[in-house]
């Protein structure tokens, strides 16, 4: 965290108002049952914030206001501690002090909102708070005000409210008032302000795109708004704003960026949303180095200005296909210490039916050897296979253990020759006490699970080297790659320029296009990507020919972006962080929903406000939409 000084504080008091009326109305105090006298702030106004009531404010009489935290009656004296945005104070009432406040303070309840006047006094060297930043000093009550009566809250407003997430979700009220979330949106705010700072520094200009727009291809379902002007016409919510941004640039505009919000009908996980943030941007006349440049900088100030962390730079590089080849993954936790190893022609000739089947069909043998694996048992390794079958939709998991004797203790070395043997064991480095994994599989399956087992099993072994962060920049992904049924289609959107020397090979060996595209991964974690755009128009017309689109389908969808080209656009390219995600790792928060103030459940739902719902008949006509409802089984 920034040093407090720095961190914005509650408005400064302002200057006396004359004197109003406070309203006063009676409430039921809805715990009790019983009415409570509420009072209006009349003509006090907060000197402090609550969490700023420190020791240099010894003897000074000073009005703070908040949220009963906690009330307790200590036979005559009554503490109650006050809480706002700041923090915590104690504040003492004492019916020798003022008999009416103290009176008055028995009505308090856990989360009614109060006024206090008093005086800082110093607490007891044996009731000090160590804990607290208000914890040496408490304030003595001269006049309380009871702005406001409360239901009883559903759970702790502390650091773990102990309660499950939906409940948390539906009183997402309370939820917010604890700490956890509000320093969640602490660090958020110092995301927006230093990636703001550090763009408009480099010429980039703040433009705002539609939400009510056209489809984008982000691959995603889209979110359909009726048009009601136009009976039948549905506006799609942007995925990205990824067009829009192009023809920015195409207008003339040079850099632009935009935290923008996107909307996308997926299925959630925990860094996924239905509605999400992006830091989009977008820049002219640049190749892939000065974009990269700028993403190194957004980064290192963002975890600079919003977690005081220094990141060490350069950021390290990787080109996609060797990511792949080492980590199985696009987007690898460098930090763990275990590496892949690609076996497939080992196995061209193999006894091991299985693996030679797969090798002949064009798949992949991979191996994730873990030396000194001592520590995996036998129970644990059959739960991978286990895993493996029924959470990764693998085939299986062969393995291998090597014996102190130098045995191999294996379900599949009675199918492997010596020359196969052999070569596996020069390959993975293979001692006593090593334990081999082996999935046979398509490239992208098999990569997928030895991923999966090198992260989970490398954090569980603790083979991971000891920083906090590992950035990387992983660069070059193809442009395209084949789908489930072996059609070509594009790796991240259609309109990834291809590198410049490859541009001949569109025509005659598509896969072997290498693309610009770059992604930024920092932990394991995918937090953007982007690439240099189609700028031509013969260039983006060819692409969307290998990807099968008819030209009249291509016109239809891509019509405004074609004749946008035609235009005269510049070279261009840009990229996408997820907002959301960056917060998240800030904050240090396992979830995309503990760093957005009101976010949806994995089912897509908005408890707080129970949306989605049911609209008017006549909403449903004004719009020509008759509804077919499947029926319940
Ligand atoms: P892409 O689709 O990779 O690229 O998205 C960029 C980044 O946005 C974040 N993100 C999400 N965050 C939360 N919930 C989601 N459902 C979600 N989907 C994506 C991720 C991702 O890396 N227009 C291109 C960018 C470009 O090329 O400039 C795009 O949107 O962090
Ligand atoms: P089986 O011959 O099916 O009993 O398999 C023998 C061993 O090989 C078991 O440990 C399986 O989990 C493993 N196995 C089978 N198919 C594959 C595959 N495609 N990839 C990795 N391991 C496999």
């Amino acid at each position: 965290m920034r040093p407090a000084a720095d961190r914005p504080k509650l408005p400064v008091p302002q200057p006396p108002q004359p004197a109003s009326i406070g309203v006063v109305s009676v409430s039921q105090n809805i715990e009790r049952g019983a009415a409570v006298a509420l009072d209006g702030m009349g003509d006090l106004r907060r000197s402090h914030a609550c969490g700023e009531v420190t020791s240099a404010l010894v003897g000074r009489e000073v009005v703070v206001a908040g949220w009963v935290h906690r009330r307790r009656d200590h036979g005559g004296v009554c503490f109650v501690d006050l809480r706002d945005r700041e923090g915590l104070v104690q504040v003492v009432f004492k019916p020798e002090i003022a008999a009416d406040a103290h009176r008055r303070s028995e009505d308090l309840r856990s989360e009614f909102v109060a006024l206090v006047r008093g005086v800082v006094e110093r607490r007891t060297p044996d009731t000090v708070n160590p804990k607290l930043s208000t914890g040496e000093v408490e304030i003595t009550a001269h006049e309380l005000r009871v702005l406001n009566a409360a239901t009883a809250p559903p759970f702790l407003i502390e650091e773990d409210s102990g309660a499950d997430e939906t409940v948390r979700l539906r009183h997402r009220i309370h939820d917010l008032r604890r700490p956890p979330l509000q320093r969640a949106l602490r660090v958020r705010h110092a995301l927006y302000q230093s990636v703001r700072r550090t763009l408009a520094e480099r010429g980039f200009l703040e433009i705002e795109t539609p939400i009510l727009a056209k489809a984008t291809p982000e691959g995603a379902r889209d979110f359909l708004v009726p048009a009601r002007l136009q009976p039948g016409s549905f506006y799609a919510l942007p995925q990205s704003p990824q067009i829009m941004k192009q023809l920015l640039m195409i207008s003339g505009l040079d850099r632009y960026f935009q935290i923008a919000r996107c909307f996308r009908d997926e299925d959630l996980r925990a860094d996924r949303q239905l509605e999400f943030t992006q830091i989009d941007l977008e820049m002219s006349f640049v190749g892939v180095e000065e974009v990269l440049a700028v993403l190194e900088e957004v980064t290192a100030r963002a975890w600079r200005d919003a977690a005081d962390i220094d990141l060490p730079r350069p950021f390290p590089r990787i080109a996609w296909a060797e990511a792949m080849a080492r980590y199985g993954s696009d987007k690898p936790d460098v930090r763990v210490q275990l590496e892949l190893v690609d076996l497939t022609d080992l196995f061209r000739a193999s006894e091991l039916r299985a693996f030679r089947a797969n090798v002949d069909k064009g798949g992949i043998v991979k191996c994730l050897p873990i030396h000194d694996a001592e520590a995996l048992s036998r129970g644990a390794i059959d739960r991978l296979e286990a895993f493996v079958k029924k959470e990764l939709g693998g085939k299986g998991l062969a393995w291998v253990r090597v014996e102190e004797g130098g045995t191999w203790q294996s379900p599949i070395a009675k199918f492997l020759s010596e020359s196969e043997r052999a070569g596996i064991a020069e390959r993975t480095g293979a001692r006593p006490g090593s334990v081999l994994f082996f999935a046979a599989d398509e490239a992208a399956k098999a990569n997928a699970i030895l991923a999966r087992l090198r992260t989970d099993l490398g954090r569980q072994l603790g083979r991971v080297d000891g920083r906090d962060w590992a950035p990387l920049l992983v660069t070059s992904f193809p442009v395209f790659e084949r789908d489930d049924e072996g059609r070509l289609t594009y790796m991240h959107m259609p309109f990834v320029a291809p590198v410049e020397e490859d541009l001949a090979l569109l025509e005659s060996d598509p896969e072997r296009v290498r693309g610009t595209h770059y992604d930024v991964v920092m932990n394991g974690l995918e937090l953007g990507s982007g690439s240099l755009r189609n700028h031509r128009s013969d260039v983006q017309r060819k692409i969307f020919d290998v990807l099968g689109y008819a030209k009249a389908e291509a016109e239809e969808r891509f019509g405004f972006l074609l004749e946008a080209l035609d235009a005269g656009a510049p070279p261009h390219g840009g990229f996408a962080f997820g907002f959301d995600r960056l917060a998240m790792l800030l904050a240090g928060a396992e979830s995309l929903r503990d760093v957005i103030a009101f976010p949806k459940t994995q089912r897509g739902q908005d408890l707080l406000m129970d949306a989605p719902g049911p609209v008017e008949p006549k909403q449903l006509s004004e719009l020509s939409i008759r509804l077919d409802l499947p029926t319940e089984e």
